[in-house]
């Protein structure tokens, strides 16, 4: 996925992909070409939900762009992921206990450069700092829009990719150039709609991009799994606003039972 990847740099990936694999400790990265998809806001209660199923969660915001979870966690952190990137902080410092328990938050910052710290591979070494813990079920990272290094860094060390896409033609475009690059060396990418009111377009889009797929011979080994869909909801919008969580708040929403649907399916596929 790198060209110009180090040795050593190879080695960590490897490593860290490994030990997630051997390890209670598992990692999932929530991705999608496009911004304002609803990353996110998936991500954010994708890991309440996990947590009120009785898991450990740590979510890495990982939007080097727009960091914004923790205004979605209403927290104002001490440390970010980048005082551990800086040595200012330790694994255990830059892990923020959030109001929900069993959710913890390594915030991150807006503005930063991630090209003085391109070669060092340093995402790669926070979450095996944070597998190694022992701690935690999951690690959910929320990724920014795009396919910068970085993402493609997270990307590279996870087995378990979860892309969050709308029906918009600009977010299937990218959704396409991102499986195209994910054919290459993984086995599965796990696809969800927001903004998509019922099941069944999803799951119609989703077989239109897997034959797209077919037809331009992308690897026969990589496969795209549709696993499910959220309805445009002002609760979620409200609540995002209001700096809470959706699925915590209305938990017998149609949105917080369509997430539910989303989360058994990513529970079956996780590796
Ligand atoms: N299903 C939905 N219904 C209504 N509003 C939504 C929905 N999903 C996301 N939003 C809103 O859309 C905006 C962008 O979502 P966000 O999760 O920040 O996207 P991303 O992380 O992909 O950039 C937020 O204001 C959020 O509250
Ligand atoms: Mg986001």
């Amino acid at each position: 996925m790198f060209n110009s990847i180090s040795n050593q740099a190879s080695k960590l990936i490897s490593l860290t992909k490994r030990n997630s694999q051997k390890s209670k400790t598992k990692l999932i990265t929530i991705t999608s070409g496009k911004g304002g998809v609803g990353k996110s806001t998936f991500a954010g209660n994708i890991a309440y939900l996990l947590s009120s199923r009785g898991f450990k969660v740590a979510v890495i915001d990982a939007d080097i762009g727009l960091a914004n979870m923790q205004v979605l966690f209403d927290i104002k952190p001490k440390y970010t992921l980048f005082d551990y990137i800086d040595g200012k902080g330790t694994v255990e410092d830059v892990l923020l206990q959030t109001a929900y328990k069993d959710v913890f938050l390594v915030a991150g910052k807006s503005g930063y450069r991630y090209s003085n710290y391109s070669n060092s591979f340093v995402f790669a070494r926070i979450v095996q700092d944070i597998i190694s813990l022992n701690k935690f079920d999951i690690v959910l990272v929320d990724t920014g829009a795009g396919l910068n290094d970085y993402v493609k860094e997270f990307l590279s060390i996870s087995n378990n990719i979860l892309a969050v896409t709308t029906t918009d033609p600009s977010a299937l475009t990218d959704l396409y150039a991102l499986m195209k690059m994910l054919s290459k060396d993984k086995e599965q990418l796990m696809l969800c709609f927001n903004h998509t009111k019922n099941y069944q377009i999803g799951d119609t889009i989703s077989n239109s991009l897997i034959n797209l797929a077919k037809k331009n011979r992308l690897n026969k080994n990589f496969m795209v799994k549709y696993i499910g869909n959220v309805s445009t909801s002002a609760n979620i919008s409200t609540t995002g606003r209001l700096r809470k969580l959706f699925s915590f708040e209305f938990r017998d929403d149609d949105s917080t039972r369509q997430l539910q649907l989303i989360i058994d399916a990513l529970l079956r596929n996780i590796k």
